[in-house]
């Protein structure tokens, strides 16, 4: 069945109030469903009554408080159709449904992780508990009593304000929660079980006092304190910056282990992969520290933008997520430092989105169809939808941005809404029309910005040709013109920016080019030296560009660019450019050799203390092997990519050298361990540093050392990654992996990192090391962290073993994602996401995965999540 935006239709019936009882057992769980349900007044008196389930029995069906008639209803698993139903149109309705938590394996509806009876409900898990009308636009007020085993569960958590609770006879007892405020049913949560928690107060702004609660396992309280502070650093910032309030007496945090994604925003009881709450210096990198700022404050912010404010149905799913992932992004952004952040917000939606938005699985920001609204949590709703929202900002301005969003909040509080409804907002408060802007919601593809600019120094005058195009995407041949707002500035021969005296051929203004057509020509007059263009800066449109600008000049706005984004991107493009040429060499049989300059401005920006740490890291961080491999787009052979790249390192290992050697020295910080930005720039330039250093010598000793001094998860793994990559089949590469698979084997979130350092090791062993490691003890199938860790790792971060040429990194993914499609379809759908590129790769490479990807569609026992992922890729 495919789902379409056209078909929306709203529901016959509502849902005001529902009344939710859980006999909590791991085995079976009876749930007592109280309904009061009511017709619409334009709805017929005989509409039948259709509930979604999945999966489930029904054991007692009451209309009224009476029995209902064997024949007034239907059921079935997954639907449970009432067709007699009384004449009044308010009714309430009993259902009683038995379940399993603990044989259930989806980790969707309630399951139980490690002894923690959970929720996950979002899309569509809520149906795996009891009927109900499960679409976002059903907007219920919820009551939930649970009761359970005292020493199994002494806590029992729900969504709302805790209301009253007792003991039972048995050895039970039981909890009522009350949440006020109406919701979907995908915000449901609850969780009971035997935990550890962290607590703390946080006053409003207007002076409501919330009681905070961090629930983790017994004993990792202390990991959670990190996850505490960046919780209250949210709120506030929230307040501040959008004048959002938390609503409710309490906001609880539970962490589990099994978990499908990230975490969950369920209102008042955010439910959270542990991966993304426990944190200290020894087993934290600075990394996991970042994500988990992000992530609770994504959570948190959903508040408003998700909770308070919902979807009206899952076509709309990026008014909430892009949204939200815009506040999480800016949130990071004032915590630590701006540049920095952009940058790699912009790597990474170029590794993950762009691929996306570039093969068979691309889609709209806002989808017009699906199969599976699970294979929608992607980078393009996500990441993409993030950028729209940021480029509204920057069409709108700030001040027009933040009317927009109070307008947005005081008009639809409440309710279910729409994009159409989100961006009218925006239109009337600031009277601008963005129905062109609008494409960016409904239009898929990367939009390509093709540019050129001429120089007259009789005239002083600039003129700059920009041609836009959208290349075709599934399903969508011919694409409108989109509105694109491209940061710009006319860097003169001192770096500064020059001024002009007039422009023609396009709106321009604030220091952007608004495109509106196809090509425009714009004229910069009164301009009174050669500048260089530096356009698109702090990448304020998610597109690809195709400049006619030489190495000198995009060398020059790599020194001097007053944007640090822009120089950031000048040295990459550079050095993908460089790296492309390389791997043309070595694919021709020849030794690839780099240009001196482009080697040692990369080596001075490194060395240049007026930059920031974590920026120098980051020019030092040479484009990975899938970013080469995706600027190629065609007729890909990863080995070539990476032995082109392998010899960059080395050229500016050399170059380096003792500068290097002095600056790694001068880097070490005898202060005790600071998560701080700053702290964690000057550790980001170290591991860098580490690397060039270890190939310079052309030996391990330096990492090695480096392994055992670390007094820090992020030393410590930054080394062993060296070790892993360059040296892994040396005695020391050998040691370093054994001595930390001894020191973390009791902690699987630690030992994640080692799987993932060596699902990276490129080599033609790797796919029967990973083979052994699933064998591991500590390996489960069952666990969507060990599973992302190595085989997720392996198939996106491992271009020559995945795409090794004798076709067995691919055999390696498709037979875990057909093994575990049979209890985790959601993960194994996600895990198939892997082959989304492989049109673009060789042929002799290309047959292997066709193959592969055919054998599996072929199998008829496949979940409607990966039958949907391989129908699209292959298609
Ligand atoms: N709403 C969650 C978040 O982004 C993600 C939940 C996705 N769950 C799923 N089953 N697809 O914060
Ligand atoms: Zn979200």
């Amino acid at each position: 069945q495919i789902f379409r935006l056209e078909d929306y239709q709203p529901s016959n019936y509502l849902i005001p109030e529902i009344a939710l009882d859980f006999r909590l057992d791991p085995q079976e769980t009876l749930v007592t469903a109280t309904l009061t349900v009511e017709r619409i007044a334009r709805a017929p008196a005989d509409a039948p009554l259709i509930l979604d389930g999945d999966g489930l029995t029904l054991e007692a069906l009451r209309i009224n408080g009476e029995e209902a008639a064997t024949d007034s209803h239907d059921v079935s698993p997954d639907r449970l159709t009432i067709t007699r139903l009384p004449a009044s149109r308010q009714f309430e309705l009993t259902i009683v449904t038995r379940i399993a938590p603990a044989m259930n394996t989806t980790l969707m509806g309630l399951y139980v992780s490690n002894g923690v009876f959970c929720t996950q409900c979002e899309a569509e898990g809520f149906r795996r508990i009891t009927y109900f009308l499960d679409r976002p636009d059903i907007l219920s007020v919820y009551t939930v009593r649970m009761e359970a085993d005292r020493s199994e569960a002494p806590l029992l958590l729900s969504n709302g304000n805790p209301v009253e609770k007792g003991v039972l006879a048995d050895g039970r007892h039981f909890a009522v929660w009350h949440d006020p405020f109406p919701k979907p049913s995908y915000l449901f949560a609850l969780v009971a079980g035997d935990l550890g928690v962290v607590k703390d107060r946080f006053t409003t702004a207007s002076g409501r006092e919330v009681d905070l609660g961090i629930y983790v396992e017994h004993g990792k309280e202390e990991r959670a304190t990190y996850a505490m502070d960046a919780l209250k650093r949210s709120m506030r910032w929230d307040e501040d910056r959008f004048g959002r309030e938390y609503d409710l007496d309490v906001f609880n945090i539970v962490a589990v282990s099994d978990f499908n994604m990230g975490a969950m925003e369920n209102k008042g009881l955010n439910v959270f992969n542990d991966k993304y709450v426990l944190a200290d210096h020894d087993t934290a990198t600075d990394a996991d520290f970042a994500n988990i700022e992000a992530i609770i404050a994504h959570e948190y912010f959903h508040n408003w933008t998700g909770n308070r404010i919902t979807c009206r149905d899952w076509f709309q799913l990026c008014l909430k997520e892009g949204l939200t992932v815009f506040r999480d992004h800016e949130f990071s952004a004032d915590q630590r430092s701006r540049a920095v952040k952009r940058i790699a917000e912009v790597r990474g939606l170029r590794a993950h989105q762009f691929p996306e938005d570039q093969g068979p699985l691309a889609h709209p920001v806002r989808p017009r169809r699906y199969r599976e609204i699970n294979n929608f949590y992607t980078a393009t709703v996500y990441e993409k939808g993030s950028e729209v929202v940021r480029m509204l900002c920057t069409i709108l301005g700030s001040e027009a941005f933040r009317a927009g969003m109070d307008l947005y909040f005081d008009r639809h509080d409440g309710q279910a809404v729409t994009i159409e409804d989100f961006v009218k907002s925006f239109e009337d408060a600031s009277g601008r029309d963005l129905s062109q802007f609008s494409l960016w919601y409904h239009q898929a593809g990367t939009p390509n910005v093709a540019l050129s600019s001429r120089y007259d120094g009789n005239k002083n005058a600039l003129t700059v040709e920009i041609e836009q195009s959208v290349p075709p995407t599934p399903s969508e041949n011919r694409k409108r013109l989109m509105h694109i707002p491209l940061a710009f500035g006319l860097v003169g021969p001192d770096g500064s920016d020059l001024d002009y005296e007039s422009v023609e051929g396009a709106n321009v203004e604030n220091g952007v080019m608004h495109l509106r057509r196809r090509r425009h020509q714009i004229t910069f007059k009164g301009v009174t030296a050669r500048p260089v263009l530096s356009i698109n800066r702090g990448f304020s449109a998610p597109v690809t560009l195709s400049v006619e600008i030489n190495a000198n000049e995009q060398l020059f706005l790599a020194r001097h660019d007053s944007d640090p984004f822009s120089r950031w991107q000048a040295l990459n493009t550079l050095l993908t450019g460089a790296l492309i040429t390389a791997s043309k060499s070595v694919r021709g049989g020849k030794k690839p050799v780099f240009d001196d300059e482009i080697i040692s401005i990369t080596a001075d920006l490194a060395a240049d203390e007026t930059l920031e740490e974590a920026f120098r890291a980051l020019t030092l961080s040479v484009p990975g092997e899938a970013d080469v491999a995706r600027e190629i787009g065609r007729d890909i052979d990863p080995d070539t990519i990476h032995a082109a790249r392998k010899a960059l390192l080395l050229a500016i290992a050399q170059a380096g050298g003792e500068t290097f050697r002095k600056l790694y020295d001068g880097l070490l910080d005898n202060a005790p361990f600071s998560p701080d930005a700053r702290s964690a720039g000057r550790r980001a330039l170290r591991n860098t540093l580490i690397e060039f250093l270890t190939l310079d010598d052309a030996n391990p000793a330096a990492a090695y050392r480096q392994f055992e001094d670390a007094d820090n998860m992020t030393e410590r793994a930054g080394a062993l990654t060296v070790l892993a990559q360059h040296f892994h089949d040396t005695a020391e590469g050998r040691a370093a992996l054994a001595a930390f698979e001894e020191r973390y084997s009791n902690n699987p979130l630690v030992l994640d990192k080692w799987f993932q350092i060596q699902a990276m090791i490129p080599s033609a062993e790797t796919v029967s090391l990973i083979r052994n490691l699933m064998k591991h003890p500590q390996f489960l199938l069952a666990n969507p962290n060990r599973v992302r860790a190595l085989v997720g790792t392996f198939s996106m971060a491992n271009q020559t073993a995945f795409h090794s040429a004798d076709g067995e990194g691919y055999r390696l993914v498709a037979e875990t994602v057909t093994a575990l499609d049979r209890h985790n379809p959601q993960v194994a759908a996600r895990l198939a996401t892997a082959f989304r590129s492989w049109r673009s790769l060789e042929k002799g490479r290309r047959e292997h995965a066709r193959k592969l990807l055919s054998e599996m569609a072929r199998r008829d026992d496949l979940s409607r999540d990966l039958a949907d992922i391989l129908e699209r890729t292959l298609a």
